[in-house]
C-alpha cells in the first residue's frame, strides 16, 4: 500500500512560539521544515530594497517576476533563505520587515506566487509547514493540522525576550502587545487566505506551557493520527 510520507500544517497568529517548537517537532519526527512566514518575510525584504510602491501592482508583478527565491529546507537547521543568490536569513528577522510584513502578504499576487512554491516544496510530503494559511489553503489535506495560539499577553512577553536574545531594541510590553493585536487583525481580516482555524485543525493554546510540553502535545497528536508501523 502506498500512501505518501504525512504533512502536518502548523498554523498560528505571531509570537505563539510556533517556530520553536515546530522546528524541534520536525527534528525528531525527521520530517522537513518548511517556514512560510520566511518567504513572505523575504518578499517584504526585496520590496523594501528597491523601493517598490505597494500600491504599484504592476511594478510588484514585475520584481516579483525577477525574484529568485531559494529555500534550503533541511531537518538539521534553520531554513536558510537566498534571494538572488543572496543569504538573506538573518536580515528578515528585523523589525523592519516585521512591521511591513503583513501588508505584503495581503496583496493576492504576492500570496499567489507563495503558495504555489509552498505546494511544490510539499509535493512528495514528510514535511511539516508552519505559517497562517497551512491548513486551509497551502495544504487543505495535511494528516494533522493544528492551531498553535497563546494570549497576546504571553505572546508580548516571548517576543519581547526573542527580541533582546537576538539583540534588537525591545519596545516595552504593553507596546508590544498592541503591535501584535494589531498584526493579527491585520492577517485574520484580510481577504484572501487569512489568518483562520479551519474546523478539522486541533487547537493547543499554549499559555503556561514550557517548550517541551508544547513538543510532546505536538508528538502525540502526531501518533494517534499516524501510528507508528
Ligand atoms: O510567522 P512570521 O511572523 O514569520 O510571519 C510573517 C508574516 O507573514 C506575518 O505577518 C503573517 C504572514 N504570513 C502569511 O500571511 N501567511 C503565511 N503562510 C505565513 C506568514
Amino acid at each position: 500500500l502506498m500512501s505518501r510520507n504525512p504533512i502536518v500544517a502548523i498554523d498560528g497568529p505571531a509570537g505563539a512560539g510556533k517556530s520553536t517548537v515546530t522546528r524541534a517537532f520536525a527534528k525528531k519526527l525527521g520530517l522537513l521544515y518548511l517556514d512560510t512566514g520566511a518567504m513572505y518575510r523575504a518578499v517584504t525584504w526585496l520590496i523594501i530594497k528597491k523601493g517598490i510602491d505597494l500600491k504599484d501592482d504592476e511594478g510588484l508583478s514585475q520584481s516579483l517576476k525577477e525574484l529568485n527565491l531559494e529555500f534550503k529546507v533541511s531537518q538539521l537547521e534553520e531554513q536558510n533563505v537566498f534571494l538572488n543568490g543572496k543569504n538573506i536569513t538573518k536580515e528578515i528577522r528585523s523589525p523592519e520587515i516585521t512591521e511591513k510584513v503583513p501588508l505584503v502578504a495581503s496583496k493576492s499576487i504576492v500570496r499567489k506566487i507563495l503558495t504555489i512554491q509552498q505546494k511544490a516544496l510539499g509535493k512528495d510530503g514528510g514535511l511539516v509547514a508552519e505559517g497562517r494559511d497551512i491548513g486551509t489553503t497551502v495544504f487543505p489535506d495535511a494528516e494533522l493540522k493544528v492551531f498553535l495560539t497563546a494570549s497576546p499577553k504571553e505572546r508580548a512577553k516571548r517576543r519581547s525576550i526573542d527580541l533582546k536574545n537576538k539583540g534588537f531594541t525591545v519596545p516595552n510590553l504593553l507596546d508590544l502587545e498592541k503591535q501584535i493585536k494589531e498584526r493579527d487583525q491585520i492577517d485574520s481580516s484580510r481577504k484572501i487566505a487569512p489568518l483562520l482555524k479551519s474546523e478539522e485543525a486541533i487547537e493547543l493554546v499554549t499559555d503556561g506551557m514550557s517548550i517541551e510540553e508544547v513538543i510532546d502535545s505536538l508528538v502525540k497528536m502526531f501518533r494517534l493520527e499516524i501510528p507508528e508501523e
